[in-house]
């Protein structure tokens, strides 16, 4: 796994990338969850999707990517869009796999709005189609105020309860300290600017009747933030979905139960046009 970056404009995006040096492969691009960066992949690079390039991007002011965003200029999710696309056009040289989660989904369904050419398959987990409720955005302006009194670690904190499942709660607390490792090290403004394009973003529902590939959703039976109704929902609506529950998982998956996601995107990878 090695860390790269791309120059898209003014800006730096940052990236995993588990085979530089890789031509002619197929490429899978893992798309992170709110407020995490591309560090929440790791456990993905070592070793699994054997044959793919996996590349794992940091959105815009998290991670190693810098946010030139003008201040009277809205945050929108079109803007992680936009660094996805970046990406699939300047490194991964034409249509992938794409997989986003939770915030990361947002973004993928993003970008197939904007270019679905540039996605053959699309797997969506822990996240949903529809856009915030009144109380869900009362939730997201809450947080902000979180955020300026105690910075990403308040975050951290509060976020918590809804990461993780009971099973991980109660048997594997490395990864609560993973994800708030994870979190700590975020900037507030890419944590405020993400609160607010996830805020803002629009209601897909409608889009995915028109999303014409096949289509992974992935839910840990345990997620309470983005829940196996959210996925059913999608899946119902997408025209050529499969569904997979993961059990003994919350909403942060591929930390909480690593084999049984992967195994799942492997199965689905498998079952793919050459
Ligand atoms: C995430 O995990 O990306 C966020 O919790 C999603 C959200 O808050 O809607």
């Amino acid at each position: 796994m090695v860390r790269q970056y791309l120059q898209l404009g003014s800006r730096t995006l940052s990236y995993l990338d588990n085979a530089p040096d890789a031509a002619g492969q197929p490429v899978l691009v893992l798309v992170h969850a709110f407020p995490m960066g591309s560090g929440m992949w790791e456990p993905q690079f070592r070793g699994a999707f054997h044959g793919w390039r996996i590349l794992a991007p940091d959105l815009r002011g998290f991670g190693g990517s810098t946010d030139e965003r003008a201040e009277h200029v809205d945050p929108s999710i079109d803007d992680y869009a936009e660094d996805v696309i970046g990406l699939i056009r300047d490194v991964a040289h034409g249509p992938v796999v794409l997989c986003g989660l939770s915030m990361g989904g947002y973004a993928s369904l993003a970008v197939m709005r904007r270019a679905p050419q540039l996605v053959r398959a699309l797997i969506l987990a822990d996240t949903r189609a529809t856009a915030d409720t009144l109380e869900g955005r009362a939730r997201r302006k809450a947080m902000l105020t979180v955020l300026e009194h105690d910075g990403p670690q308040g975050v951290a904190r509060d976020m918590m309860p809804g990461l993780i499942g009971a099973t991980t709660r109660a048997g594997n607390p490395d990864v609560e300290e993973t994800l708030r490792l994870l979190i700590k090290r975020q900037s507030p403004a890419a944590i405020r600017d993400a609160i607010v394009r996830m805020m803002e973003r629009p209601d897909s529902m409608a889009l995915l009747p028109t999303i014409q590939v096949p289509t992974l959703v992935i839910v840990g039976d345990e997620d309470t933030l983005t829940p196996p109704a959210d996925a059913e929902a999608m899946a119902a609506a997408l025209p050529q979905a499969s569904l997979v529950r993961i059990a003994g998982a919350g909403h942060m998956v591929n930390l909480e139960q690593g084999q049984a996601f992967e195994a799942s995107i492997d199965d689905f990878l498998a079952s793919l046009p050459a």
